[in-house]
């Protein structure tokens, strides 16, 4: 179905692999484009309640664009290829379902961005994160100027955007850059167990929850987590968790 992606659905959490090892899962046009289709398949599939995001093989989750396809672009081509990528990266970040990234390997340039476009990430023991676009003469382009240092704070986002050094996944965990970091194997089942708690609660909350912690970097974050408290109170969901809890019983989500 997808040329770049391997996709599999098990338990409502949906595992997106991107599937380019020999080019250590370099995210070219058709990448965009498989991100942008499996989006869409995510959005409108009410079996989907979470999804992963990894890379194939054991080395790289994405090792950034591909920098062959950056040749000869002109700087329109380039401005232009930045918005398709902070459009399709936004729709990550926005979207109502839980989408983590699970970072097996290098996360470099815009592999760290798709990484940090993710609602949050686990990392395993041999991942690498930085943005190295300075080597190439560029500056990330796909939003990692701005969520680097809203993950990491603007003296650590600095230090690694303009060193172009890497991260390794111990000082990503201490920075925050990753909430959790695991031996290889454990990544998926880790990443799984922790979707497997998100996707039991009242996924209209969880959207929520969301929604209103991407409104923090904005102005009006308080008056979005208001609107949305009072949203909670016209569904069944909340009634329901409510009672169940007064009951002392196990809440049934229906999602209304
Ligand atoms: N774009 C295109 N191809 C890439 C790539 C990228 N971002 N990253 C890796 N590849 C390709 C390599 O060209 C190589 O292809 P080849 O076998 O056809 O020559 C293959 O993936 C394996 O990479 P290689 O460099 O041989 O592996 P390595 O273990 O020696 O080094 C890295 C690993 C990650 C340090 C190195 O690949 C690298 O620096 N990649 C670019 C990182 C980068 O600058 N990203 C930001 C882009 S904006």
């Amino acid at each position: 179905m997808y040329k770049t992606l391997l996709t599999s659905l098990e338990n409502n959490i949906f595992v997106i692999t991107i599937n380019r090892p020999d080019k250590l899962n370099a995210i070219n046009g058709d990448v965009m484009n498989d991100l942008s289709a499996v989006l869409s398949e995510i959005e409108s599939n009410n079996e989907i309640k979470a999804a992963i995001i990894t890379g194939a093989g054991q080395k790289a989750f994405v090792a950034g664009a591909d920098i062959s396809e950056f040749v000869g672009l002109s700087k329109e081509e380039g401005t232009a290829l930045a918005k398709k990528g902070q459009d399709i990266f936004f729709r990550i970040e926005n979207n109502s379902k839980p989408i983590i990234a699970a970072v097996n390997g290098f996360a470099l340039g815009g592999g760290c961005e798709l990484a940090m476009a993710c609602h949050f990430r686990i990392a395993s023991e041999n991942a690498k994160f930085g943005q190295p676009e300075v080597n190439l003469g560029l500056i990330p382009g796909y939003g990692g100027t701005q969520r680097l240092v809203h993950l990491i704070g603007k003296g650590r986002a600095l230090e690694l955007l303009l060193s172009g050094n890497m991260m390794d996944a111990q000082t990503a965990l201490q920075t925050g850059l990753v909430n959790h970091v695991v031996n290889q194997d454990e990544l998926l089942p880790k990443a799984k167990s922790i979707l497997e708690t998100i996707v039991s609660k009242a996924p209209m909350a969880v959207a929520k929850c969301i929604s209103a912690a991407n409104a923090a970097y904005t102005a009006n974050g308080y008056d979005i987590e208001l609107g949305s408290f009072g949203d909670c109170f016209a569904t069944e969901d909340m009634k329901e968790g409510t009672a169940a809890f007064l009951e002392k019983r196990k809440a049934s989500f229906k999602g209304k």
